[in-house]
């Protein structure tokens, strides 16, 4: 985990596969950027854009200045924009030609940085077999330096496919190259997550089956697929969302204290949590797994289309952008406490949050008293839109009686003048400096597919209907059959 006071990382050619795409135009050119404004890049460093687009250099110059500008607003800071796009090459060609990397291995070998190169996959999972093959053919892979090379999400899209992957992935490059990014350990709550639970004596003693009734994880977004049909349809909020994001959370929640805070010893932990998952049973899906699709509806007062109705989707489409899913985790800290995980596009609001609700308490000592049914505690911790936790108590309202009301113990993460660091800063900072940390290994991949196996088997044979809610919803009340108690209802605010 990076440190944020500005020590450039060592001079490399930072490679980027599929630089004219969405994820590079709203993530890695503004973190790139950012990092050049406090001085985290070194000097020397260089990047190279790759793009399936005919762009000359000067078209891709005008686009970054258009998509630095959108981000960044009145930040903009025109003397280091001029450095950052100094830095840049563009360069067009298909993935599949041995010459686009000749051309390649050409650009990163000009000068004192020579030998430094991180390969990033910002590209279609399919693509990344014929790039690393293709990267191996042109001796791009063979350390003259340091050489990494970065993928994207979801690694595959079931078990065998990132088996296969992986072997791929072996043939041409060691496991100490490889990083496998999931942006969302990169956010600062969840590093703050271990904070808050191994550093705090007060926490750690009430984390379990003994206090806590369930856990429920939600990643809820305004937003629809926009303009990525291409990728969405062959993936689906389970696999987007649910497989990586969604579960690495539960890890986190779920872990036992590693050892060290090292790379190896915290990813361990997590994988003992993703094999201690109960894997559902054929005849048990309708109850641990339920999946939708946005139609129609109104977001922010404007009148938005279906999902069915977005550029590039098949008319009769049974892709889910919605999916809920009840998971056990049957250890002896978890046994029988559910964790429920949610996520859907075009929802009420974008939220994503961590809720853990506690017991009742074991006596109703309240009960002839006009606080006969008291909410249990929660406790809150809050991604996004802000970063923060919120402890949930009662207490009694002064004056006479036995009045309660709720009150929340709040605790900002961030105060006013702390910079605001996306999560792709952190990362990309983290690869320059070559610490995986905050990367998956390919068991934890493993095992998160195996939990998720049993649901994509069920849903790629039923394909014939698919619920829909209006878009701006919070879905559908079908969701709520995961609900192991009539009392346990989807937490959807602070
Ligand atoms: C990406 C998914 O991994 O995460 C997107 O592919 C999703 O579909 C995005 O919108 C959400 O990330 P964040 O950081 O905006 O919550």
């Amino acid at each position: 985990m990076s440190t944020i006071d500005p020590q450039p990382a060592a001079p490399c050619h930072f490679v980027i596969f599929g630089a004219t795409g969405n994820l590079a135009k709203i993530k890695l050119m503004p973190a790139l950027y950012h990092l050049d404004v406090s001085g985290h890049l070194p000097p020397e460093m260089t990047v190279v854009a790759l793009g399936r687009r005919q762009w000359s250099n000067e078209e891709w110059q005008s686009n970054l200045l258009d998509w630095i500008r959108d981000k960044v607003g009145t930040h903009f800071n025109a003397k280091v924009y001029e450095r950052f796009a100094r830095r840049f090459t563009y360069l067009s060609g298909e993935l599949h030609d041995p010459a686009f990397y000749q051309e390649l291995a050409r650009l990163t070998c000009v000068n004192d940085t020579c030998g430094n190169t991180v390969f990033y996959l910002s590209i279609k999972p399919a693509d990344f077999g014929t790039v690393i093959t293709r990267l191996d053919e042109a001796g791009l892979n063979k350390p003259r330096g340091m050489h990494r090379i970065v993928v994207e999400k979801p690694f595959g899209e079931d078990i065998e496919s990132a088996r296969m992957l992986n072997r791929v992935l072996h043939e041409h490059f060691d496991e100490e190259q490889v990083f496998r990014i999931d942006h969302y350990l990169g956010k600062e709550t969840v590093q703050n997550l271990l904070v808050f639970r191994f550093a705090n004596t007060l926490i750690e003693p009430l984390w379990n089956r003994n206090f806590i009734d369930h856990v429920q994880i939600t990643m809820a977004e305004e937003v629809g697929i926009s303009t990525r049909a291409d990728y969405y349809e062959k993936s689906g909020a389970l696999r987007d969302m649910l497989q990586n994001h969604l579960l690495q959370l539960l890890t986190l929640v779920a872990m036992e204290p590693p050892p060290a805070l090292e790379a190896d010893a915290l990813r361990d932990e997590k994988v003992k949590v993703l094999r201690s998952i109960r894997p559902i049973a054929k005849q048990a899906l309708h109850s641990h797994a339920f999946r939708a699709q946005y139609g129609f509806g109104m977001v922010d007062g404007v009148r938005v289309p279906g999902y069915q109705d977005e550029p590039g989707v098949e008319r009769n489409s049974v892709t889910e952008t919605y999916v809920a899913a009840k998971f056990y985790v049957d250890n002896w800290r978890w046994r029988g406490v559910p964790f429920y995980l949610r996520t859907g596009k075009r929802l009420a609001k974008s939220l994503s949050m961590i809720a853990i609700r506690f017991r009742h308490p074991p006596q109703q000592l309240f009960r002839e008293t006009p606080l006969e049914f008291l909410e249990p505690n929660w406790i809150l911790l809050s991604l996004q839109p802000s970063e923060s936790m919120h402890m949930e108590i009662h207490s009694k309202q002064p004056g006479l009686g036995m009045q309660t009301h709720t009150v929340q113990l709040n605790a900002s993460y961030r105060h006013g003048h702390e910079k605001n660091l996306d999560a792709y800063e952190t990362l990309l900072l983290d690869i320059m400096e070559g610490d995986r940390t905050l990367f998956i290994r390919f068991d934890e991949v493993e095992w998160a597919w195996r939990v998720v196996d049993p649901i994509l088997k069920s849903w790629a044979e039923n394909r014939q209907f698919i619920h829909t809610y209006p878009a701006g919803s919070w879905g559908l009340s079908e969701a709520n059959r995961l609900f192991d108690k009539d009392e346990q209802v989807w937490r959807n605010s602070l």
